[in-house]
């Protein structure tokens, strides 16, 4: 069957403020606002094509049960039925503490649609009443963060009306996130469990009551481009979200050894004037440094230099998903 293949590439983003429990887990409604960085060279790669029967071929354990699962949801939430050839791989490797739903369940939800209507651009996405504020409503039910994914630049996910917006575009401010994977062994706890958990944390009461005011913050050093205002304010929101995991039910320690010898060091070295870079952790052990691009290079290097076992995946603010339409495919 000859068929049109639909090609996007969407980011991961790196969550300044985090996504962390659910008012509904069916709906995926959080329980809070969050605001993130879209990255740039961390993306999936997702091809679709209406095919004469369905297949899914993820590279590397790209997306795995959660691709199928927001597959059948698609078609049952928007009536689409031709069968899709899909094919879908990850620009970094799993479980290196980027968030691969968020780029793959992104990228997953365009590239279906634009299959399913013919579509090769948002434009004509939109016009087939797919604007990007309803893909990414979409994309939110196969995984919270994967709505912050379909903009660029500082996006925010507001809790209330579950609208996702662009706080302030790529060029307002490039920044750097040099990933810093310290261990790729497989979580413990689920992030879905986790999320659960927090309710019953006795600090996620406080934590909630605090967060508009970090918002606030946040949103107002990334304005006036004021790393060590930004530095402050996202630091203490990792460790809170990390002291809500671990004081949750179920306890998701997501912390290692080696997470705090980390932050140990960038603290000593910040605090001599060595550099100016500030941490923020997902869920999981390793650590996203963010800093000016200008010194990505030299605050690479002085990583590599004391901690030569870790592996380092640099990226930075990021323009958001890209789709185009490659030449026609004989599809199975
Ligand atoms: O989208 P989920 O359900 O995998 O949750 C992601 C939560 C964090 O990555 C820890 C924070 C965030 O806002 O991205």
């Amino acid at each position: 069957m000859l068929s049109r293949v639909h090609e996007v590439l969407a980011p991961s983003n790196i969550a300044l403020i985090k996504y962390w429990g659910k008012r509904d887990a069916a709906l995926q409604i959080p329980a809070n606002d969050s605001l993130s960085m879209t990255l740039a060279t961390a993306f999936t790669c997702t091809r679709a094509a209406v095919a004469e029967s369905p297949s899914l071929t993820s590279a590397h354990g790209a997306l795995g049960s959660k691709a199928e699962r927001h597959l059948a949801f698609l078609k049952a939430e928007l009536g689409f039925d031709a069968p899709l050839a899909i094919t879908t791989k990850n620009s970094f490797p799993a479980a290196c503490g980027i968030a691969s739903s968020a780029s793959g369940l992104a990228a997953l939800t365009i590239a279906a649609i634009a299959a399913w209507t013919g579509a090769s651009s948002f434009d004509e996405l939109a016009v087939a009443g797919f604007s990007r504020a309803r893909l990414a409503n979409l994309a939110r039910r196969g995984s919270g963060s994967a709505c912050r994914s379909l903009y660029g630049g500082y996006v925010q996910w507001h809790a209330d009306t579950q609208d996702v917006s662009v706080t302030l575009p790529p060029d307002h401010w490039q920044l750097a996130d040099i990933i810093v994977v310290l261990s790729d062994a497989p979580k413990a706890v689920s992030s879905t469990d986790a999320h659960a958990g927090a309710w019953a944390s006795p600090l996620f009461a406080p934590r909630l009551a605090g967060l508009p005011e970090r918002l606030a913050q946040v949103r107002g050093a990334l304005v006036k481009r004021d790393l060590a205002a930004l530095g402050d304010a996202i630091e203490i929101e990792a460790l809170e979200m990390h002291a809500v995991m671990m004081s949750g039910q179920p306890a998701a320690n997501y912390f290692t050894a080696s997470t705090s010898r980390f932050l140990c060091w960038l603290r000593e070295e910040r605090r001599a004037g060595r550099l100016a870079a500030w941490f923020t952790i997902d869920a999981g052990p390793n650590v996203h440094l963010i800093c000016e691009a200008a010194d990505s290079e030299h605050i690479s290097k002085a990583v590599e230099l004391a901690f030569p076992e870790a592996r380092l995946i640099r990226d930075h603010t990021g323009h958001g998903p890209t789709l185009r339409t490659l030449a026609t495919e004989d599809v199975r």
